[in-house]
């Protein structure tokens, strides 16, 4: 039975009409975090699955999340719900992530595994976070569906997604489309007016210019090859803070830690007025855990002292013994270990360091100075990873940033679904 669908004349966003009014067979809508863009997905995979439909009248799609929570998460409810509303039945099968109806069938699968997509004949093909997936993987979900889009004459591919930088859908819609061929819609958060009214602020409050650029204005914003902490100034930064001098020394330090053979490396630092002001620096050449904790217990003794260590240092070994690990040595010598054992992505943290300085919650006494000059001249490579070419580089403030993370973690996605 075909249904008809109607919508009042406002019902969606300006950017939302023009992504599901678009006949283009590749099409994307790329906005700031909230911009509205799973809300359009779901109507979009909606029609679909009602409408584009193979030479035997039943539509055959595919929705690709980056994992199998997050589509049952953001996807599967809301799109039940809505064959709910238009009173159609269909059947759930949740361990073959397969929704099906008498107008075709809908396969969920997850871009954090995309040689297990397997079928053809599809007849469309619906991408929710894509930018979120590793180019590789994204390539390889890309290619899959290209070459399965054959069901019909007519078939659809669409993206919605916030930008990563210059990442996948940077590469469809922009480099490899001289055409035009393929149409990208772009949005702001801000273009969203269903948002919760303290939601923007709250995401001005916690990134600095170029994260605003990208997570809120939905624009690409290239990191690669560029200072990886580009937020830091200097002048802006590093003071003099006499903390080191003072006659009585802080009780209650914080402190990061890279267990690099050579340099060993770690920072030290207070919490004022919830900033983080680091001012002293470890470095140890050819060195190791045991000998870190020797000089710490004699530069600070009796201080009560958290360490966010590289995580990784929950398995590797600095000192010789066997099955005692860096992290088991400074719980041992009574040290408190901030962190959950993994450690965050490179993104996430060198995003977290360089909110905190746009912020001003994170500064550097000026006696720091081979973190001053880490904070200068490290770079990303082209992957967006930091860049360790340069062996005398990015240890101190490789300790900095887990530092930085222990205190301030910035996760897009738990600040975009606050209050929502
Ligand atoms: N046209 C609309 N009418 C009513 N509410 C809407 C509309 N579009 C979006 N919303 C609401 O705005 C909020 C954000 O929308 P949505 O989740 O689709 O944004 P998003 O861009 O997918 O966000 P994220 O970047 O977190 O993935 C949701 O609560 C959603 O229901
Ligand atoms: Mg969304």
């Amino acid at each position: 039975m075909k249904k008809i669908i109607k919508f009042a004349p406002d019902y969606f966003l300006p950017h939302q009409q023009e992504f599901l009014d678009s006949e283009a067979k590749q099409k994307a809508l790329v906005t700031g975090y909230g911009g509205g863009k799973t809300f359009a997905f779901i109507w979009e995979t909606f029609m679909n699955h009602l409408f584009l439909v193979n030479k035997e009248g039943q539509s055959n799609g595919w929705i690709v999340y980056p994992t199998f929570s997050m589509a049952e998460e953001l996807f599967v409810e809301p799109f039940l719900m809505l064959l709910d509303r238009y009173e159609i039945d269909y059947k759930y099968n949740s361990t073959k992530h397969l929704i099906s109806s008498e107008y075709g069938k809908l396969r969920l699968y997850q871009l954090q595994t995309p040689h297990r997509m397997v079928g053809a004949e599809l007849t469309f093909l619906g991408f929710d976070e894509f930018d979120i997936g590793s180019y590789k993987n994204c390539d390889i979900a890309y290619k899959k569906g290209v070459g399965r889009l054959r069901g019909s004459n007519k078939t659809k591919m669409y993206f919605v997604t916030t930008p990563e930088g210059y990442h996948y859908i940077h590469k469809l819609f922009v480099e490899d489309n001289e055409e035009g061929e393929r149409h990208l819609i772009k949005a702001k958060s801000t273009d969203n007016p269903y948002l919760p009214a303290d939601y923007i602020d709250d995401l001005r409050k916690n990134y600095d210019s170029k994260l605003v650029e990208q997570y809120m204005n939905g624009e690409f914003v290239n990191l690669r090859g560029s200072a990886a902490y580009y937020e830091f100034d200097r002048e802006r930064h590093c003071k003099d803070f006499g903390i080191h001098n003072a006659e009585k020394k802080p009780q209650v330090l914080y402190m990061g830690m890279d267990f690099n053979v050579d340099p060993m490396s770690a920072v030290v630092a207070i919490k004022r007025d919830n900033k983080l002001i680091m001012f002293d620096e470890i470095i140890l050449r050819n060195s190791n855990t045991r000998q870190m904790i020797d000089v710490i217990k004699e530069r600070y003794p009796g201080a009560y002292i958290s360490i966010a260590p590289d995580q990784t240092g929950g398995s590797r070994k600095t000192s010789a013994e066997i099955g005692v690990t860096d992290i088991h040595l400074l719980k041992q010598a009574g040290f408190k270990i901030l962190g959950s054992g993994t450690n965050p992505s490179v993104k996430d943290s060198l995003n977290a360091v360089n909110a905190a300085l746009y912020q001003g919650r994170l500064e550097i006494d000026k006696r720091c100075t081979a973190l001053t000059n880490d904070f200068e001249k490290v770079v990303r490579d082209d992957a967006g990873e930091i860049d360790k070419k340069d062996s005398n580089l990015s240890h101190i403030s490789d300790a900095g940033r887990y530092l930085v993370w222990s205190q301030f973690p910035l996760y897009g996605s738990a600040i975009r679904t606050r209050g929502r």
